[in-house]
């Protein structure tokens, strides 16, 4: 497995996993292309000889010194082999480089895989989000880097 910033040969694997997996963005190819070009977004991908299997996405904050990880996700079939968390690790690294001090994200209340995803790689829990996703309770985690 080899984690690699993502390239534009990712974006239609990008586009079908986050249309089943986070439908609530609503993201096309359009978008995803440019996020991909743009610097306020790093999106790193796992790829197991040249198929990819995992990303993450990050965006930028630069004037607050933050940032916020927007997705984590792993195939199925990859999932509980350290993926996940290697790539939050590579996330965070990025940002340090970067000279952001906090990063935080999103997550739903019963996601207990993410939950503990973010607790092994230091988030804490911070609050209850002022908003609900598909009806479910979102709480805020965080983490100074
Ligand atoms: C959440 C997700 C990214 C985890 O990826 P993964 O590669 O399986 O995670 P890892 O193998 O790195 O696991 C790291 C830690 O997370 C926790 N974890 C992962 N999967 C878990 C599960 N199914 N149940 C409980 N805890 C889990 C464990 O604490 C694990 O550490 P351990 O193996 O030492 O116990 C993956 O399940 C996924 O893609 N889910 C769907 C997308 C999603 O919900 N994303 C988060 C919201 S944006």
């Amino acid at each position: 497995m080899n984690i690699t910033l993502v390239n534009e040969k990712d974006v239609e694997w990008l586009n079908k996993v986050i249309k089943t997996e986070f439908p609530y963005t609503k993201f096309d190819t359009k978008k995803i292309s440019e996020k991909i070009n743009s610097l306020d977004f790093c999106i790193l991908v796992a790829r197991q000889e040249n198929i990819q299997i995992g990303f993450c996405e990050t965006e930028l904050f630069p004037q607050n010194q933050e940032a916020r990880l927007n997705a984590i996700f792993v195939e199925d079939a990859w999932r509980g082999r350290g993926i996940g968390k290697t790539l939050i690790e590579r996330a965070i690294n990025k940002c340090k480089h970067k000279r952001i001090q906090k990063i935080f994200l999103l997550v739903k209340e019963e996601n207990i895989a993410a939950r503990n995803l973010y607790k092994k790689t230091k988030f804490v829990f911070k609050k209850i989000h002022h908003k609900k996703i598909d009806s479910s309770t979102i709480e805020e985690w965080e983490q100074k880097i």
